[in-house]
């Protein structure tokens, strides 16, 4: 007899529920007894010493936001289990299994699933397998680690294989689709589907959906003085309209708009020509009845709508496919050359081909889906196969009171030029340049989490890049918000992407922004000149600000070695000019952090 197991996720931007799905599947098909498919908080935690008691095995895909913080969907359960007055052995029957979500580009790589999985062990829990730790930096991502660790959960739950039958692709499947007949009732004309409407939020701390209004865009960078072409875009959008519910007139500096992107119509048009299928055909998805009972799906179901408006807003047609795509593409090729080479790429031999082919060479769906024309799955396993079109996260460089009825986006469009010469453009960046104004631009507000300002404290506040957006944010409020305030802005060269240099000198002249120090790093060839460097020439006057005065430090930024970076030219500060100790740095540093006095948002 199966045990019964949970699956839980804590999730931030979605990824881990999209694992936790995957793994759901599995343990479907290999006939384990799924009792729960849910976020962490949705399990309802007085029944987890009587579910422990009872032998039911739990599995957490666990997510690290930002600065190694736990994700909002299972902060209930981190608080409870954090408890100091636990019992020692509390947990002593719970049997569990956890996968990280993390970034080793990141400072405190999968500090969420590291911290709950000790924290679990402590209280008596054991592991059925060891905790492994998925690092989305590297080529292919996260399956590296995810595949070997599903198999051995598999191993630990004593599951078989998943029979020949069962294994038929459409089994598969956790959507199903139906076609509706244009003339019967089914046929909703007059319902105006919107991309995202039913769409699973992320986190308990996003609003209710609005569609924005294009006010206008203006590209802030100079072409004729941007060494690489990488040009950054100010999005306006009116949200005059919006109801209370989605907060989008009372958020504050350092919280998220989360924009929700449509296919580019040549992507769209690509995709059906692919797939010789009817993009006016009306149908209805949902979740198939098998997995119904377990919980919510990352998917608009339950809304007829045309085959083109699904794929348009729903599916991710330029994501680099991962690893189960090729393993569930590769039953439906019908010719034996094709389906070999899709085995072998969904195969563990086949990874470093699969990474040449697919990450390195950058291949996306639809040019997998033309290298292998003769792999066809019918439309429902097709759309369960390719990712979700997410929403894509800003931080929001405008203030609510500065600028009531506006949200501002500053934008850094993706565009590049792939190993094989294909010019690439990212599914937002393309969206935000075919916008017009007066175009719908459909938005959430996510309350952030990472970059909490504190009203009338001294500010040190580093923005290298689009990172600059929540420093813009915070500084627009003024008046009675800001207290002094330094800020350190990085670019490549003074006259091209110098974002909102209008903005930061009317600060100055307002007094709102005590000081503005700049680092531009391409001009001068011989040396870089980054954030980081700047700090340290202001030295003695930061480390005042830190020290004496008891400044809160800002940081906002791409990830990457940034972050890091910054910390550590604290710590130098602090020996240098504090005269302190490695270990009394460090120790100082580490304090800063948990007081809040150190807050960093990396992307
Ligand atoms: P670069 O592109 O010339 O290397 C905004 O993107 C600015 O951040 C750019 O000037 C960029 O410089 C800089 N930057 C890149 N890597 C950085 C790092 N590790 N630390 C600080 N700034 C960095």
């Amino acid at each position: 007899m199966h045990v019964p197991v949970h699956v839980l996720y804590a999730t931030a931007t979605g990824t881990a529920q999209d694992v936790a799905q995957q793994l759901a599947q599995q343990l479907v098909l290999r006939e384990a007894q799924l009792v729960s498919l849910q976020a962490v908080d949705d399990y309802p935690i007085a029944k987890l010493l009587n579910h422990a008691a009872s032998a039911h095995t739990f599995i957490l895909i666990v997510s690290t936001c930002g600065d190694g913080h736990v994700p909002i969907t299972m902060r209930n359960f981190w608080n409870f289990i954090r408890r100091s007055d636990l019992p020692a052995g509390i947990l002593s029957e719970l049997r569990f299994a956890i996968f990280g979500l993390g970034d080793r580009a990141y400072v405190k790589f999968n500090a969420a699933a590291r911290k709950l999985c000790t924290r679990l062990i402590d209280l008596g829990a054991s592991l059925i397998t060891p905790l492994s730790l998925g690092d989305d930096s590297e080529e292919g991502g996260y399956d590296a680690q995810l595949f070997p660790w599903m198999d051995s959960v598999f191993d630990a739950l004593v599951l078989r294989p998943p029979s020949a039958n069962s294994s038929d692709e459409g089994n598969q499947s956790l959507l199903q689709l139906r076609y509706i007949d244009s003339r019967s009732d089914d046929r909703r004309s007059d319902s105006k589907w919107r991309a995202g409407e039913a769409r699973r939020k992320p986190s308990a701390a996003t609003f209710a959906l609005h569609d924005s209004v294009l006010k206008r865009t203006e590209v802030l960078t100079n072409p004729d003085f941007l060494t690489d072409g990488k040009e950054v875009l100010h999005v306006e959008l009116d949200v005059t309209d919006a109801h209370p519910e989605t907060r989008l007139h009372t958020y504050e500096p350092g919280d998220i708009i989360h924009v929700v992107p449509r296919n580019s119509p040549s992507a769209v048009r690509a995709f059906f020509e692919l797939t010789g299928l009817d993009g006016e055909a009306m149908i209805d998805v949902s979740v198939r009845e098998t997995m119904r009972q377990f919980g919510d799906y990352h998917c608009n179901t339950g809304m007829p709508c045309t085959l083109r408006q699904f794929v348009s807003a729903q599916l991710d047609l330029t994501a680099t496919p991962r690893r189960q795509f090729f393993k569930r593409l590769a039953p439906f090729a019908a010719l034996g050359m094709e389906k070999e080479k899709l085995m072998h790429f969904a195969s563990a031999g086949g990874t470093e081909d699969l990474n040449q082919y697919a990450y390195r060479e950058k291949r996306t769906i639809l040019l997998v889906l033309r290298d292998f024309p003769s792999a066809r799955p019918p439309i429902e396993t097709l759309i369960d196969m390719i990712p979700v079109l997410r929403p894509r996260a800003f931080s929001i460089a405008s203030s609510a009171n500065a600028h009531p009825g506006s949200v501002h986006i500053c934008a850094s469009l993706v565009k590049y030029q792939t190993p094989l010469r294909f010019l690439r453009v990212g599914v937002c960046s393309a969206f935000f340049k075919s916008l017009k104004k007066g175009d719908c631009v459909p938005i959430f507000l996510e309350q952030g989490t990472s970059l909490r300002f504190q009203t009338k404290r001294p500010a040190i506040l580093i923005g290298p890049g689009t990172g600059v957006a929540p420093m813009r944010s915070y500084l627009s409020e003024g008046g009675s918000t800001t207290g002094p305030s330094i800020l350190f802005f990085g670019c490549r060269s003074e006259k091209g992407d110098f974002l909102y240099r209008r903005d930061f000198e009317l600060f100055l002249k307002r007094k709102t922004l005590t000081k503005l120090i700049t680092a531009f790093s391409r001009e001068d060839p011989s040396q870089k000149v980054y954030v980081q460097h700047r700090i340290e020439h202001n030295a003695e006057q930061t480390w005042k600000l830190v020290f004496e005065q008891g400044a809160y430090v800002y940081v906002a930024g791409a990830a990457g070695a940034m972050p890091k970076a910054i910390r550590e030219v604290i710590v130098t500060l602090g020996k240098t000019v504090g005269q302190l100790s490695e270990a009394s740095s460090e120790q100082f540093v580490k304090r800063m952090e948990s007081e809040g006095r150190l807050q960093m948002e990396c992307w």
